[in-house]
Parts: structure tokens; C-alpha cells; sequence
């Protein structure tokens, strides 16, 4: 029984780029905490407007940089001692000494900050980089497009969880209430990449439409997902685990304007734009309420009873399989 039941669902911190913030909540010159991936972290934005994450605790007495610390000509100065480190992690300056210490190192992470997001990028061997890119979003930079909204939650569940709520196509109609199964086109998983293209019929309160809802996955973290058939939609699903049981959610969200041509003025096309943006960020907080309460509460089954219609499911799991490498490798890092 015990290997076709996990409660609660036991998964490891996966590797991957994952949410260290919304780049308009880091200003130039400050610092912030950052509990990301198991680790306690140091989320900075130095003089020149470059975004850097580092292991939070100073390696001189162990003050936390997140809580306190502060960019100065470049550098993250720890508020304790005042110690100076570089972006690359190395210890530039100690106001009282002559002589630096070569061994008061940080580990640096890569990061990558583009769509309004600042990621970063996670694995527990720290010689190990980026093993891939993340997408460009061309229409974060649409003016056709609106000013991205944006929604954060932080969930009891692992990541792998609350990833495998998009496959499982079987619970749209009962669950969140939206008219008939979704239905599969095409599942392709591409290394660490997946594409996910679904054809989903509206409900009445939407008129009965078709549309599409084209999901493309880069890793664990980082999700753009297009919905089109009422209003084109994007949605960017940017995640982190905070560790192994749980996981900090983030959407932002851009709604196409409608043309003023179809609407007659300029002001009825922005009315419409925003009424339907509006609907559009309350229904997906709707859908995502309703799962958090199955997340948190679900065992992991790791060979389910499927039926047809469920999506797929498993070729979803296979896919987060590599995500996964063996923790040990944590003590190769600095
Ligand atoms: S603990 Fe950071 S400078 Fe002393
Ligand atoms: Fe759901």
C-alpha cells in the first residue's frame, strides 16, 4: 500500500528558474529576503540597475543581508559589520581591515529579468549553470496589449503538485464549474521544455465559444500560457518553491484591447478591454482558490486509476522527472 499512497505528497525541491520577484518591487540600492528552494536567500538590485541573488547569511557572523543590507557603489553591504561582498559573491571590502578575507565568499545565482519578472536560476551543485533559457513574452511589450495585472499566493503543496492541476483536464468542468472537457490536441515534451495545446468549449455565460488554451512550460518555474476564442489573453505563471512542501505562485496577466473600430469609440473598446481583463483575473483567482483546497489536502497516488479524458497525466510526470536530481550534490557547493 505504502508505494500507492504518499500523504501528504512528498516530492523534492525540484531545479530549475524559478520567481525570486516582480522586478517593479526591487528598487535600485535595495535588499530583500528571499525564502526561495529551501534556502534562505538575498534579493538585491545594485547602482546599476542589475537585479543579483545570493545565499542570505553573511559568511563573517551570519547576519541575514535580506534584512537590513543595502547596495552602495555596486556592492551588497551587510548591515552588521558593514563588509562589503561583489555581485560574483567575493568579499570586496572590510571598513576596519587592511586585509579581506578570501574565504568569506557568497554563492551567487544566475539570474534573469525580463516580462517584469526577476528569476533565478536553482540547483543544489552550485557549479552547475543555466541547463536552459527562458522564453521571451513579445507581448509584455505590446501596446496592444495592457498593463500586466498581477496575482501572488503561497500554497501547502509542492510544486509538482499544483503543475500537474493543468494536465488534468477531467477536472475543469467539475471542479472550477467550465462547461465540457477541455480537449487534448497535442502534448510535446521537448527536454526541459513542454507544449501543451488544449481546445476548450466557453460556458453559456460566455456564449458557448471555442477556444484554445496553448500552455508553454520552460522548466518548473516558468509557464506562458495563451488563451484566445473571447478576448486574447496571456498569462505568465511564475513559480518558486519555498521548500519541499510548499510553493509561492505568481501570475501576470496581459488582456488584448479590443479595437476601438469593432466598439465605435475608443472608450467603449477600453471599457470592454477592462471588463473582460477584470472577469478574466477573477475567474483564474477563482479556479486557483478551489484547487488550494484539493492541493492541500490531496495524497499523491504514483500509479493513478486514469480514465479516458483524464489528459496526460503521466506524460506530465515523466517530463517533471528530470527536474529532480539527487540532493547530495548540495555539498559541492561553496
Ligand atoms: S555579519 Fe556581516 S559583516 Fe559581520
Ligand atoms: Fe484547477
Amino acid at each position: 500500500m505504502r508505494e500507492r499512497l504518499q500523504y501528504p505528497p512528498k516530492f523534492k525541491v525540484p531545479v530549475g528558474w524559478f520567481f525570486g520577484c516582480f522586478s517593479e518591487d526591487l528598487s535600485v540600492g535595495e535588499a530583500m529576503p528571499l525564502e526561495a528552494v529551501g534556502q534562505q536567500l538575498v534579493i538585491w538590485r545594485s547602482d546599476d540597475g542589475i537585479a543579483h541573488v545570493h545565499d542570505a547569511f553573511c559568511p563573517h557572523l551570519g547576519a541575514h543581508l535580506g534584512h537590513g543590507g543595502r547596495s552602495d557603489g555596486g556592492r551588497l553591504v551587510c548591515p552588521f559589520h558593514a563588509w562589503e561582498f561583489d555581485p560574483d559573491g567575493s568579499c570586496a571590502a572590510i571598513p576596519y581591515s587592511s586585509r579581506l578575507n578570501k574565504q568569506a565568499r557568497l554563492r551567487r545565482y544566475e539570474v534573469d529579468e525580463r516580462n517584469g519578472l526577476v528569476m533565478f536560476w536553482w540547483h543544489p551543485a552550485a557549479d552547475v549553470g543555466p541547463l536552459w533559457q527562458l522564453g521571451q513574452v513579445t507581448e509584455w511589450d505590446d501596446d496592444d496589449y495592457t498593463e500586466p495585472q498581477r496575482r501572488q499566493w503561497e500554497v501547502a503543496a509542492p510544486w509538482q503538485e499544483i503543475a500537474e492541476n493543468a494536465l488534468d483536464l477531467a477536472h475543469f468542468p467539475y471542479l472550477h464549474g467550465t462547461g465540457m472537457l477541455p480537449v487534448l490536441d497535442s502534448y510535446e515534451a521537448d527536454g526541459p521544455l513542454a507544449r501543451v495545446r488544449t481546445t476548450q468549449q466557453y460556458d453559456e455565460r460566455a456564449g458557448g465559444a471555442m477556444g484554445r488554451i496553448d500552455t508553454d512550460s520552460y522548466g518548473p518555474g516558468f509557464n506562458i500560457v495563451r488563451f484566445s476564442g473571447i478576448v486574447d489573453t496571456v498569462l505568465i505563471g511564475a513559480v518558486a518553491p519555498i521548500d519541499e512542501m510548499s510553493t509561492r505562485i505568481t501570475f501576470s496577466f496581459t488582456v488584448k484591447r479590443a479595437s476601438a473600430e469593432a466598439f465605435g469609440s475608443e472608450e467603449a473598446a477600453a471599457a470592454f478591454t477592462e471588463k473582460v481583463g477584470d472577469a478574466f483575473v477573477a475567474e483564474v483567482g477563482r479556479q486557483l482558490e478551489q484547487d488550494v483546497v484539493i492541493w492541500e489536502n490531496k495524497a499523491h497516488i504514483p500509479v493513478p486509476a486514469l480514465a479516458e479524458g483524464d489528459g496526460p497525466v503521466m506524460q506530465f510526470r515523466r517530463w517533471a522527472e528530470q527536474f529532480y536530481v539527487p540532493t547530495g550534490a548540495t555539498e559541492s557547493a561553496p
